[in-house]
């Protein structure tokens, strides 16, 4: 078993008497990138300053490679933790050319091949001897990298790094981001708000809700296997089924859902993703036959539906009691308003939980 690269546990920081950070705990693997995602003021940004010891933690301790970097009594300052720094504003020294920056934070006498190196991987070579306001914002992006990278750290902190750049150029600069912290093989701590940006990433997602790690896994997991109704909102959209356990089964429109473990009277979520719901036609008033797999199609109306290029999204008017059920299906199908059709849910892709 590899060790982790670095380990924190049981982190507590309170800010005039308010709980930020409450009791998190991770471990990041050498060359894996692991991504704190949660809203905004849950705490991401404090834990990494406290990991990057340019904030005190009330309790806890973090490790490096097995080795204590910081507890409550002994603290190793920030230079001496072999660890990279990437936040949003990741101002480059304006006056310094391209070459200068990234070689700011190297003394070391081969600090000229390692800049060319670097330089090379990120594809700015050419740029050397350019100043910063002479770059895009892209460019400007990987020479922050590039810089941060360059003293070889062991770990690399980053905190929404991406935040700053436009759509399109945030895909691919991501992609290339993630290429060369593998190939250089730094274990990463990233920071986001954003679901996507974290899957996209990730080896691994703690998702953080209140100072607190809720749920820790691969993004496949975390998405297909939400710890409760909140996580599975965070990721997509979701579609909500009210129901009551009776019998470790509950009852709905849809047929019977299975609620194993939860007592009789216990009021339950069934939540269904909006791409996982399927649709079907009307028969002149009826829709297709109950399977095990799809359970009992519920018959509804076509409220709205919208083109979104790759998919559709249509909004449905359920008979039963008239709430709205979203649905994504592929562009190819968007029915008129008024049109009748007839759901039906995955029942290998809900989720059942007690309400909160
Ligand atoms: N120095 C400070 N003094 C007092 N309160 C603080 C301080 N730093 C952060 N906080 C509070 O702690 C909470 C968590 O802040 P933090 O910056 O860690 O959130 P975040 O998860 O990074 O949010 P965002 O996604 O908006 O960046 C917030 O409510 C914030 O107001
Ligand atoms: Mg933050």
């Amino acid at each position: 078993m590899q060790s982790p690269r670095l380990e924190i546990a049981n982190i507590v920081k309170d800010y005039g008497g308010r709980r930020v950070v409450d009791d998190v705990s991770l471990q990041v693997m050498p060359g894996q990138v692991t991504c704190l995602l949660g809203p905004s003021g849950c705490g991401k940004s404090t834990t990494l300053r406290i990991i990057a010891g340019v904030e005190k933690q009330d309790r806890g301790t973090i490790h490096v490679d097995g080795k204590l970097v910081c507890d409550t009594v002994f603290r190793l300052p920030p230079e001496a933790r072999s660890i990279g720094l990437m936040f949003q504003d990741f101002a480059l020294f304006p006056h310094l050319t391209v070459g200068q920056n990234v070689a700011f934070g190297l003394q070391t006498r081969d600090a000229g091949a390692r800049v060319q190196a670097l330089l090379d991987k990120v594809g700015m070579t050419r740029h050397i001897d350019d100043y910063p306001h002479q770059l895009s914002g892209g460019e400007q992006q990987r020479v922050a990298l590039a810089r941060a990278l360059a003293p070889k750290p062991q770990i690399m902190l980053m905190d929404e790094p991406f935040s700053g750049l436009d759509d399109r150029l945030r895909d691919d600069i991501r992609d290339e981001t993630l290429a060369v912290l593998k190939d250089e093989g730094t274990a990463v701590l990233l920071v986001t708000h954003e679901p996507g940006e974290a899957m996209r990433m990730a080896d691994e997602i703690a998702l953080m809700r209140d100072g607190r790690v809720v749920q820790q896994g691969a993004p496949y997991n975390i998405y297909n296997a939400p710890i409760d109704r909140a996580a599975a909102a965070f990721f997509s959209d979701i579609n909500v089924i009210p129901g009551v356990v009776q019998g470790a089964l509950t009852d709905t429109p849809f047929g019977q859902f299975l609620a194993p473990g939860l007592p009789d009277g216990t009021e339950v979520d069934i939540v269904i993703r909006p791409q996982h719901l399927k649709i079907d036609f009307d028969r002149g008033g009826r829709g297709p036959k109950p399977t095990s797999s799809e359970g009992t199609a519920a018959r509804a109306t076509v409220a709205r539906a919208r083109f979104m290029g790759a998919s559709s999204l249509v909004e449905f008017r359920m008979d039963y009691d008239g709430s709205i059920l979203k649905a994504v299906v592929p562009s190819v199908f968007l029915p008129k308003p008024g049109t009748a059709l007839w759901l039906m849910i995955r029942r290998d892709r809900c989720f059942v939980f007690p309400r909160a």
